[in-house]
């Protein structure tokens, strides 16, 4: 089965595709190849330097791309469904997301 692929839209404004299972988080996809996520707290949901955004309307508009905003993103403020944690979404199928401080 295709694995599903992550574009990440890097600071400086250009894309990184990368392939990654279904189940990992955006923080595990980006550091696993090479895209720099901040990640203060380690991934545990308490800083929001993983802080990302999917692009414009697709998590409302496919929630099968990315699984739901969950009770820690919930508790840090995290605005779903585009705002999301990285460390706490996880990848079900093809998405892009913004990674551009905002
Ligand atoms: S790495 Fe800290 S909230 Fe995601």
């Amino acid at each position: 089965m295709a694995m599903p692929k992550v574009t990440f839209i890097l600071p400086d404004g250009t894309e990184k595709i990368v392939e990654t299972e279904e189940g990992k988080t955006l923080l595990q996809a980006a550091q696993e190849n090479g895209v720099e996520m901040e990640s203060a707290c380690g991934g545990n949901g308490f800083c929001t330097t993983c802080a990302c955004k999917m692009k414009e309307g697709q998590a409302a508009i496919d929630e099968e791309k990315v699984s739901p905003v969950n009770d820690k993103e919930e508790n840090m403020g995290v605005e779903g469904p585009d705002n999301r944690l990285g460390c706490q979404a996880k990848v079900i199928g093809d998405i892009t997301v913004n990674i551009e401080d905002f």
